[in-house]
């Protein structure tokens, strides 16, 4: 959903700038732009296209100063073209700015300006704040008067960047609803979207919160409320992640990188937790009215999530889309209900308006979350981080399983706490939990076979994944995969569902994926595969028991778990064959069309 990025010191700020700028682009890359000030004059370039085949074409490394800002775009409003593309300026060209967001009441004020003279170059929404500083500024004390009193007059969601050829000492960002971090170095300061930006100047960061800006100077930074001016007090918090972390280490792809990292990151999760669980556990053990709110790979997690709880902790959580549930829930909430919310990067303006809605009512908050110090973690009650360090590429792969992980110590917590299940049972569960690192290991060993089924595949227009019990959410999930950086169709869904209408897509060689672990269903799902067989779908199964590979085409033999956990193993493989299809088709699977891995707006 954009990144934007801001740097001031003594270094060459367009390097800083571009640098910053390739570790954003998972947030957007229909198109990149820099602006740097030198000598009171501001020096913009900008086009459409990657920041890979823009920095020589452009010139961006070229740009002269130690004070600029950049952004690399999701298009919201206007096509990206090099038009559109920001920075945006006024009409004396002396205010550039940066925005990730949108701006509701662009139309209205637009107008308004147009009336006052104000010329337009670009359809962005963007625009139309550059020449509403520039009109305040006609009659403001000062540069920061006419930028509150514009701020005033905006609504929706923004995070900017701005410069102001008027004013050699100074950087100004703002927050309302999109991300904002600064880095604070020994004389010089970061401002960006996200930790990574900076990460290679310094691991000291402030988090920026809702209605505030920030005037950056090389010294320091002052943060104030936009609507009242007051100076706010800010906490700086040390980042645990390195730079080694966010990069791609010999891997092509950061999303292949990260499918490899899960046995790390899911015993991170794991040993990351089992401290705090228990405690976790025991403050929402009281509360029988509980919805799991996520959207896209976290809401898979959020399904199995409602099995692992109503197996474990015989709890019955509503599952809905934060989309739906913030405007649904409203008088369903009170002090008596929890809700859980599930957000790799804790920015999902769908997510978080939904914990806002929780709170309005009274409600008591608990956000599972990867990115520490993000908007979710400070608007929550209660926080379980996931522990999977950066994830760039732009499909969710490590955080996905470690959301997983959580989930199920959670259940196995509350189900200790509240005595609803065997504590033998509860301790098998937890030694093969302690197992899964391995396991996943083990299952990712199918690499190779998986590259050539994807060879097998690549020209197959739409496949169908099928689990049954947990095992929905790990259809669902690997269905979503292969359509997101692979382009092509893919259903998930119950496998009881496939004879009540989709059955009748299945003909002649159409993919049929079984999720198919051992347990309480495998006799059915076994049914749902000779159904699909017999109308000559081509089954791949995935499963530890043999008489699947009887039934199968191809069968991907996994490791043995307990059901409930399966779903942290079986995920992987799918992952990988959606990787593997996504290359072979000429995607580039960190960066597919049209997505963008924060959607911070709605
Ligand atoms: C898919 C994917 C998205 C995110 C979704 C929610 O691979 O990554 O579907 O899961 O946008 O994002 P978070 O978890 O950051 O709230």
């Amino acid at each position: 959903m954009c990144g934007i990025i801001g740097y001031i010191g003594d270094r060459k700020a367009c390097d800083v700038i571009v640098s910053g700028l390739k570790r954003l682009e998972y947030r957007g890359y229909d198109s990149v732009g820099v602006v740097t000030e030198n000598g009171g004059t501001l020096h913009i370039r900008k086009g459409a296209g990657k920041i890979g085949e823009l920095e020589k074409k452009l010139g961006l490394s070229e740009l002269p100063g130690t004070r600029g800002i950049g952004h690399t775009r999701w298009a919201t409003h206007g096509i990206p073209d090099d038009t559109n593309a920001h920075p945006h300026t006024d009409c004396t060209g002396r205010i550039a700015l940066v925005h990730n967001g949108i701006i509701e009441n662009y139309l209205e004020l637009k107008e308004e300006l147009l009336k006052r003279g104000h010329i337009f170059k670009s359809d962005t929404d963007t625009e139309v704040i550059a020449h509403l500083i520039e009109e305040e500024l006609k009659t403001a004390a000062n540069f920061e008067e006419a930028l509150r009193r514009a701020l005033n007059r905006l609504k929706g969601s923004f995070a900017l960047g701005i410069i102001y050829s008027g004013d050699g000492e100074h950087l100004y960002f703002v927050r309302n609803e999109s991300p904002l971090v600064l880095g604070i170095g020994k004389g010089e300061m970061f401002a960006a979207s996200d930790v990574p930006a900076f990460l290679p100047y310094t691991n000291r960061a402030v988090f920026i919160d809702d209605g505030e800006y920030v005037i950056l100077s090389k010294e320091g930074y002052i943060v104030k409320d936009f609507r009242t001016g007051e100076v706010r007090e800010k906490d700086v918090h040390t980042i645990e992640w390195s730079l080694k972390m966010a990069e791609k280490q010999g891997y092509p792809h950061f999303m292949l990188k990260e499918i490899h990292e899960q046995p790390k990151a899911v015993k991170e999760a794991i040993y990351g937790n089992a401290e705090g669980i228990a405690d976790i556990a025991e403050e929402i053990a009281g509360y029988d009215k509980i919805f799991i709110v996520a959207m896209g790979t976290s809401y898979h997690a959020a399904i199995a999530g409602k099995y692992l709880f109503q197996r474990l902790a015989r709890k019955v959580p509503v599952v809905e889309e934060a989309s739906e549930f913030r405007y649904e829930a409203e008088g369903l909430l009170d002090e008596n209900t929890l809700v859980i919310a599930i957000t790799q990067s804790g920015e999902t303006a769908d997510t978080l308006a939904a914990i806002k809605l929780a709170k309005r009512n009274g409600a008591k908050t608990l956000s599972i979350v990867n990115v520490v110090g993000s908007m979710a973690t400070r608007i929550s009650d209660l926080v379980l981080y996931t522990h999977a360090g950066p994830e760039i590429g732009v499909a969710a792969t490590k955080t996905y399983t470690t959301q997983l992980t959580v989930l199920a110590m959670l259940a196995i917590a509350l189900a200790r706490h509240l005595g609803t299940a065997d504590e033998q049972l509860l301790n098998a569960l937890e030694k093969r939990l302690y197992e899964l690192p391995d396991l996943i290991a083990e299952a990712l060993k199918h690499e190779e076979n998986l590259k050539e089924l994807a060879e097998a595949l690549r020209d197959r227009k739409d496949f169908f994944y099928i689990g049954r019990g947990i095992s929905v959410a790990t259809a669902l999930e690997g269905a979503l995969k292969l359509k997101e950086i692979s382009y092509i169709h893919a259903e998930g869904l119950s496998a009881g569902e496939l004879k009540h209408g989709p059955l009748a897509l299945i003909e002649d060689s159409v993919p049929v994926v079984a999720v198919a672990p051992s347990g309480r269903t495998f006799d059915k799902i076994v049914s749902n595969i000779e159904e699909a067989k017999a109308r000559k779908g081509f089954i791949i199964s995935l499963g530890d028991n043999d008489e699947l590979m009887k039934i199968s085409d191809v069968f991907i033999r996994m490791p043995e778990v307990d059901e409930l956990l399966s779903p942290i193993l079986y995920v992987v493989p799918l992952q990988l064959l959606a990787y593997h299809l996504a290359v072979l088709r000429g995607n580039d699977p960190d960066k597919p069309r049209n997505l963008a891995k924060s959607v911070t707006v709605e």
